[in-house]
């Protein structure tokens, strides 16, 4: 026994010598401003390395991600990694709380590691309203070889970023929030930035081979609205969700909420020709359409012009999130690290309830969680903590942990942080009294959601949770009038956003950051900050705090 557990011990430490440092993987971007036409209308887009949608990164777990980002536009800019945990590193998260932003005509490195979250993500730019016109790209995370992904591999691999879309610029529709007016309707619905017209002379998106089956990474990268996907004639396999692999089942139309992702299997089953892949919006009085081609390569014919329908109301989409299930014997890495899968077990040591609220202060719209409307400081909030200095650019827990019984008659326009304990299991309910449906992010974490339910939640709710296979992911939402549950184990320190992924609420103060600190200040807690970390607002000139050790 003991002798086992030495060579054992030997060989893994001799595994770790030949493996050497994880590899890394180096990328130089230019983002400019470009002129793109998705829906036929020129308009100003921003382009990476000259493409819209931007490109596509395909990495393996464990590996370094490198990105060094000349920003050529004319306003800040910042990146941001949907779903990428960044473990001890919430310096590279790319939001406006944790990093100063690119200045016009400067370059900044990214520097990420990506862990086993197997899975489809996305990546799109943080700052203003500059994701209503692009700058987003798919991001792959590939299982090792040594660990087995429970589904044989596909033929090919493809990206599907689905979107709805605005053909005003991203400044025109910045000055309506500013103005306090919405940003209203979308004028269509893209698919990988474009849309088929359905003329004959559009050309396929994608090729299948009559009998083999493909993956689909699918991501909602839009600004607003749900959209439901579906491929006309054939069915989605769903193996992947957010970094999670759930069981198995069958869908005939997906509904992808602002900021989800989906893994797909799609086999080339069906008679060889061309059919049409089909997002349109959901919860919208119009119903707006976007569509491509996907083509057998042996194929002979246009897609039927008979498009599948797409589900009515939003308790369907509710019934559907209730089919999704975390697959339990699937081999893959675990997306959370501190196995905390049992999670039905753990204690739950705070419960947090956000209610989120729409009101106007001074004639202006407004966004609040628990009465506070969060507004982004000229100091990250991060690099204040840092430096010592938070007291002059921002105070904590300016929320409770319940919504204030006067919610929405005087919200507060301030920065909006909650000083969460290290290493802790807590619960967050998110409540909606609002008529829209609502789709939350949390950056660094991958939560359960045990419970989506109507009404309001209170503590017997709790026996309606799933106990068992909840999928560990990283959105939520919360339909109108209904309550939503995730659980999550405080285990990264950071300061990480907690958002609300629809574009104008998120600007407009719906949403807050969570400071996790390491009590030790320890370097088994959080990496340091990076030597050229970008510096501004108060914490600029000052003297550097002494490294971790
Ligand atoms: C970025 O692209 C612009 C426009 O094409 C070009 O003028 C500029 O030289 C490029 N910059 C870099 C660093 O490649
Ligand atoms: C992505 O990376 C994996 C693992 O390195 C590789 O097998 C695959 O061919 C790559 N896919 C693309 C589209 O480059
Ligand atoms: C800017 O780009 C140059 C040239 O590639 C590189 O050497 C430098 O490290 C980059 N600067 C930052 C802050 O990333
Ligand atoms: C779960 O994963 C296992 C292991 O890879 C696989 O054999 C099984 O088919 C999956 N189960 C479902 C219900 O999808
Ligand atoms: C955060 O809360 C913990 C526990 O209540 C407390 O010890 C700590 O001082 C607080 N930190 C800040 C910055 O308020």
């Amino acid at each position: 026994m003991e002798r086992g557990r030495i060579i054992c011990g030997l060989l893994l430490w001799l595994v770790s010598v030949v493996r050497g440092e994880d590899p890394y993987i180096f990328f130089t971007w230019n983002v400019t401003y470009g002129i793109i036409s998705p829906l036929g209308v020129p308009q100003q887009g921003i382009l990476i390395n000259g493409k819209f949608p931007g490109p596509n990164i395909n990495s393996t777990s464990n590996n370094n991600l490198v990105f060094n980002i000349f920003n050529n536009l004319d306003e800040p800019l910042l990146f941001t990694w949907n779903g990428v945990q960044h473990r001890k590193n919430s310096w590279q998260d790319g939001v406006p709380g944790t990093n100063c932003p690119i200045t016009p005509g400067t370059n900044y490195t990214y520097r990420l590691q990506v862990k086993d979250q197997i899975g489809s993500f996305f990546y799109y730019p943080s700052t203003a309203l500059h994701r209503a016109a692009g700058g987003f790209g798919g991001l792959r995370i590939n299982s090792r070889l040594l660990i087995p992904v429970p589904y044989h591999d596909p033929e090919d691999d493809y990206t599907v970023l689905i979107s709805d879309w605005y053909t005003k610029s991203h400044t025109t529709l910045k000055k309506f929030l500013d103005s306090g007016r919405s940003i209203g309707r979308p004028e269509g619905v893209l698919i990988n930035g474009k849309t088929a017209k359905g003329d004959g002379s559009d050309k396929p998106m994608f090729t299948m081979k009559p009998g083999k089956t493909y993956k689909y990474r699918i991501c909602n990268v839009g600004m607003k609205n749900s959209l439901n996907l579906r491929f006309q004639g054939h069915l989605m396999k769903l193996v992947e969700m957010e970094g999670s692999h759930v069981v198995q089942n069958n869908y005939d139309s997906l509904d992808v909420h602002v900021g989800g992702c989906f893994s797909v299997l799609i086999t080339a089953d069906k008679d060889p020709k061309d059919y049409y892949i089909v997002a349109s919006t959901r919860f919208s009085k119009t119903v707006l359409t976007g569509k491509a081609i996907m083509r057998y390569t042996n194929g002979k014919g246009a897609p039927s012009p008979d498009i599948p329908e797409s589900p009515l109301g939003w308790a369907w989409s509710l019934n559907q999130f209730k089919t999704f299930r975390w697959n339990l014997s699937a081999s893959a890495a675990r997306p959370n690290p501190q196995g905390s899968y049992k999670y039905s077990k753990i204690d739950i040591t705070r419960t947090i309830k956000l209610v989120n609220s729409v009101s106007r202060e001074n004639g202006k719209l407004r966004y609040a969680l628990n009465g506070v409307s969060h507004v982004d400081p000229e100091t990250p909030l991060k690099l204040a903590e840092y430096f010592g200095v938070s007291d002059k650019v921002f105070k904590y827990n300016t929320i409770q942990d319940e919504p204030p019984a006067d919610l929405g008659a005087s919200v507060k326009i301030q920065p909006n942080v909650l000083n969460v304990t290290h290493r802790k299991f807590i619960e967050i309910i998110f409540e909606n009294p609002e008529k829209s449906i609502q789709s939350y992010h949390l950056d660094g974490y991958a939560f359960f959601v045990v419970g989506i339910e109507p009404g309001t939640w209170t503590p017997d709710k709790r026996k309606s949770y799933n106990p068992f296979d909840a999928v560990s992911r990283h959105t939520v939402q919360v339909f109108p009038k209904c309550w939503a549950a995730i659980l999550l184990s405080t285990d990264n320190v950071g300061m990480w956003n907690l958002r609300s992924l629809t574009a104008e609420n998120m600007y407009l103060g719906q949403q807050l950051y969570i400071s996790i600190m390491s009590p030790e200040g320890s370097l088994r807690d959080e990496y340091n900050m990076p030597d050229d970390n970008l510096l501004c607002g108060v914490v600029k000139g000052l003297p550097k705090p002494p490294p971790y050790t």
